[in-house]
């Protein structure tokens, strides 16, 4: 293998920081500012976020190296990697099927992904109009059921959300993503952090703080550590392709190890501290932490409402998250873009129009979730209520990512040989990657296998 067969006809990152930068902006996202919360409120606090932080540490770190190693050893689309990596490593073909999982799960994931986004740009133009001056919790309830109610405009929103998406996508790797990625996430940070500051003003900052680190196992179920873990893999990009695509673009001498301890704590450090200023916000208000996906539609325009500056600020900040959610949405499809491009030699542009397409009218099924698709199940014990959404999101985040990064540390531990893993990590064969070898080889799939064993009801804790 020649080192010109090695290289990325799609392009390469200007640096390491460049990839730390874009795959930062695809770990940080919605599901840092958004979903954390959330969850974090109705799987009651401290125990929870326990377990998500060791998933992060214990899982997440070494599978995010597999999938970085993975992707740069075949420096293509993650479905013509995979083909690729089997043909050079003579592992059975099934495992190509690793590859369109992902592909499929990226689909699925930004068709709600890009509804949730688009009520954040909707979130932004009610900031600046200063329609939460003054707000009252009752208010700002009604504001929110208005556009959960609202299909029409949901799918307005979420259309402006698909159309940014894809033209990004379309300009490709350098142009505008890396570029943009360099400002948005220092800004995001500084804001986060402002917000922070209001929250210790609030009076409530240590009901926050208890909430989210007090450990109480009893508040733990098996459908919690599921959650927990499903969100490990969520929050950090893994397990459908997106740092594997990455990868594909990373320069050959970065180091991956300490890029992706770098990428989780950055992505880690932005969840906690979205959780520290939101929870506070919470009880000072008389919010109910269990309120669901709404939670931060309902908290922070409370604040923002009643603080010197909020509408410049609640603008502001949803405009941050809404780029927040950008540069993670990017990379959800570019396996896809990444692969037509490759096998059916579609311009880049048209690849993305088509992706994009496909994407945004998957996303009507989840703005109707809300309204006139609403149904009520049970899953692992809990009544989840807004039908077609929560399936998405069981799913993905539950099932497939945890299934396929799984399946990525199996890979790189087991199929590959390890003298092609060594070769790409270049970390030597050390204590570290004893450790992180050990990790993929045997931990995680035990510790993934027995909280699914957990889910269908084979062991019990
Ligand atoms: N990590 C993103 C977030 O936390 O919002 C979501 C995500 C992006 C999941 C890309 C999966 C993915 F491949």
């Amino acid at each position: 293998m020649t080192d010109e067969s090695r290289k990325s006809i799609h392009g390469q990152w200007s640096s390491r920081l460049a990839f730390i930068l874009a795959a930062t902006g695809s770990a940080v996202g919605l599901g840092n500012i958004w979903k954390f919360p959330y969850i974090t409120g109705e799987n009651g606090g401290g125990a929870f976020v326990l377990v998500y932080l060791l998933c992060v540490a214990i899982i997440g770190i070494p599978v995010m190296m597999s999938e970085v190693l993975i992707g740069r050893r075949g420096r293509r689309s993650p479905i013509n990697t995979m083909r690729m990596l089997v043909a050079e490593e003579g592992i059975p073909r099934i495992w190509v099927l690793l590859g369109w999982a992902g592909v499929v799960a990226g689909f699925l994931i930004l068709s709600y992904y890009s509804v949730i986004a688009g009520w954040a740009v909707a979130y932004v133009f009610r900031a600046a109009s200063g329609a939460f001056d003054g707000a009252t919790a009752d208010g700002i309830s009604a504001m929110f059921g208005d556009l959960l109610g609202n299909p029409e405009s949901q799918l307005g929103w979420h259309t402006i959300f698909m159309v940014m998406t894809t033209v990004v996508v379309a300009r490709g790797v350098r142009s505008g993503l890396e570029q943009a990625v360099r400002y948005l996430m220092p800004a995001l940070f500084v804001l986060l952090l402002v917000l922070l500051g209001f929250s210790m003003n609030t009076g409530y900052f240590s009901d926050g703080l208890a909430f989210l680190f007090t450990f109480d196992v009893s508040k733990l179920s098996g459908a919690a550590v599921l959650t927990a873990m499903g969100h490990a893999f969520f929050t950090l990009s893994l397990g459908m392709g997106a740092i594997m695509v990455y990868g594909s673009y990373l320069p050959g001498n970065a180091s991956i190890a300490k890029t992706s301890v770098t990428i989780a704590m950055l992505d880690t450090l932005v969840a906690l501290i979205a959780g520290m200023a939101i929870f506070p916000i919470v009880f000072a208000e008389g919010l109910e932490p269990a309120a669901g996906p709404g939670l931060i539609f309902h908290s922070l325009p409370l604040a923002f409402g009643n603080m010197p500056g909020g509408s410049v600020f609640g603008a502001l900040f949803f405009v941050l998250l809404v780029f927040a959610a950008w540069t993670s949405a990017i990379s959800l499809i570019e396996p896809a873009v990444a692969w037509l491009v490759e096998n059916r030699a579609v311009k880049r542009r048209n690849a993305a129009g088509l992706v994009g397409v496909i994407t945004w009218l998957l996303g009507i099924a989840t703005i109707l979730s809300f309204n006139r698709w609403a149904f009520e199940f049970e899953f692992a014990g809990e009544t989840k209520t807004s039908g077609i959404f929560d399936i998405l999101d069981i799913l993905t985040s539950n099932i497939m990512l945890p299934l396929g990064g799984l399946a990525m540390a199996v890979f790189a531990g087991w199929m590959m040989s390890k003298s092609s893993v060594l070769d790409e990590l270049k970390m030597g064969e050390g204590a570290m990657f004893r450790v992180w070898y050990f990790v993929v080889r045997y931990l995680t799939p035990v510790a993934v296998g027995i909280v699914f064993l957990n889910l269908i009801g084979v062991v019990t804790f």
